[in-house]
């Protein structure tokens, strides 16, 4: 007789006192959870917003996109050749009005160019500072100059720069100088 009504008790802890006091607690742990979210939620919100003002204000070396580089033929002026690749963004280039960056290294290859190819960290294959030069636009990660960043220079100048152009800039730059640069 006692038995077989043991049976009942079994479906009591399903809609008794413990599963009420577990679904406070869910309740409240969820409120908790909820505020947190929130929270986070309005700490996180200005962020998105506030990153295009920045690109828009600083120099932002991520402006710099193949898309956004022309082909350079070589038939431009050396200004424009420099300009329309973007080398200002990241560079000072002597005698370049605007080319004032300051991510990469100032470009006074003819002071600096001996001094990378003795380099001991020098892993390249040029032999003049004209070859550094080129080499240095079109395969940048062959020598990352020291202190400053690697993987920053593009390495998409290759198809954007006739060997004219190249030419050019790499001519440019083993004449300048660190003496003839103002600032
Ligand atoms: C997005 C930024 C950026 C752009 C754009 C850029 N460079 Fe650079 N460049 C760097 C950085 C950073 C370095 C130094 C690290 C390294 O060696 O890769 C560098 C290094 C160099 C060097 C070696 C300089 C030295 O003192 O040894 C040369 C030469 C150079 N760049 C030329 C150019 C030319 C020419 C252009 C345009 C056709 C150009 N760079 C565009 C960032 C840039």
């Amino acid at each position: 007789m006692d038995s077989p009504s043991s049976n009942l008790p079994d479906s009591r802890p399903h809609s008794s006192g413990p599963p009420l006091r577990t679904q406070q607690r869910i309740v409240t742990l969820l409120v908790i959870g909820l505020v947190l979210l929130s929270a986070l939620w309005t700490l996180r919100a200005p962020s998105p917003t506030r990153t295009p003002h920045v690109e828009e204000g600083s120099v932002a070396a991520g402006t710099i996109s193949p898309e956004k580089v022309p082909l350079v033929t070589g038939e431009e002026s050396i200004a424009d050749i420099f300009i329309r690749a973007g080398c200002p963004v990241c560079h000072t280039i002597p005698g370049i009005a605007g080319a004032n960056g300051q991510v990469g290294p100032r470009l006074v290859l003819g002071t600096k160019g001996e001094q990378r190819l003795r380099d001991p960290g020098y892993r390249g294959q040029a032999k003049t500072v004209h070859d550094y030069v080129v080499e240095s636009v079109l395969e940048p990660g062959r020598f990352i100059v020291p202190g400053y960043p690697e993987r920053t220079m593009p390495t998409w100048y290759g198809s954007k720069l006739s060997a004219l152009a190249l030419e050019k800039i790499a001519a440019y730059l083993e004449q300048q100088t660190e003496h003839e640069s103002v600032h």
